[in-house]
């Protein structure tokens, strides 16, 4: 049987004024997979994240969702998928559960699915005690998590996470970590973007990794390492992008 694609990223390009966010990507990411997009600062990851959620058009090349072109913005696209974006989008006067159950009704998800759903994921998320509490008292690492809730409240096929576990503490990175495996193994497909080489390694069944905009390596992280004979992701990934220190994009 011929494994379906989820996403098939098709000579993407983007540019900007002064830079040149993508330079003819392609990649394809089986249903079911759980794929790292990799890179330095600046390497053209969120661009490509928003450009796969409809966030952003690109300048040239294409995207297809489950054989849904995302260019069109049809709806089936929306309901495939869900995005946790790098800088969480949340209502800070809103509680943790009023956020969640916000985005859900935005996505028509009955009342009674949705009670069920959100109470499974804020307990995942390790956020039951504090769900009724307001957003803007919660710290850095918990509105990170409430995002991946309000990311799966209306239960996507494909999922987006761009740096999920970002200044996280041990304790938050492995409570994500067990929603993550969990999601895959309810079969989902998943996409997510870090920094941290171990969490890669750890999670993806494969990775790609970018700089400036270009693909220069895909495969499993087993792979990578066997073929830059190298004893971990990290080392794989300085020998692929060299030492130079890389500022964030603003
Ligand atoms: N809205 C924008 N306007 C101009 N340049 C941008 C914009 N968004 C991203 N860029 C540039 O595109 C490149 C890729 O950025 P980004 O996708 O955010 O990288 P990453 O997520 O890998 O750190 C960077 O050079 C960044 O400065
Ligand atoms: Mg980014």
């Amino acid at each position: 049987m011929i494994a379906k694609k989820a996403v098939v990223i098709d000579h993407l390009t983007k540019t900007f004024d002064d830079a040149t966010a993508l330079a003819d990507l392609n990649v394809e990411i089986k249903a079911g997979e759980l794929f790292g997009l990799l890179g330095p600062n600046g390497a053209g990851k969120t661009t490509t994240i928003n450009i796969l959620c409809g966030l952003q058009e690109p300048t040239s090349g294409s995207v297809r969702i489950c054989g849904f072109d995302v260019g069109n913005g049809t709806r089936k696209v929306k309901e495939l998928i869900g995005v946790c974006p790098q800088e969480p989008a949340l209502y800070s006067y809103l509680t943790g559960r009023e956020n969640v159950e916000l985005f859900g009704s935005l996505y028509s998800v009955p009342k009674d699915r949705m009670r069920k759903n959100i109470d499974a994921l804020i307990e995942k998320i390790g956020l039951t005690e504090d769900a009724n509490r307001r957003v803007s008292k919660y710290s850095g690492g918990m509105q990170r998590r409430i995002n991946l809730a309000v990311a799966l409240v209306h239960d996507p096929d494909i999922v987006f996470l761009d740096e999920p576990t970002a200044a996280m503490d041990p304790q938050s990175r492995h409570a994500v970590w067990d929603v993550i495996r969990d999601l895959n193994r309810q079969g989902k497909t998943i996409i997510l973007t870090t920094h941290y080489m171990e969490e890669a390694e750890q999670l993806c069944d494969r990775v790609g990794i970018i700089d400036h905009g270009e693909l220069v390596a895909l495969d499993s992280p087993a792979q990578l390492k066997a073929q830059y004979c190298e004893e971990t992701l990290e080392d794989v990934f300085i020998q692929l992008t060299g030492k130079r220190i890389r500022e964030e994009p603003k």
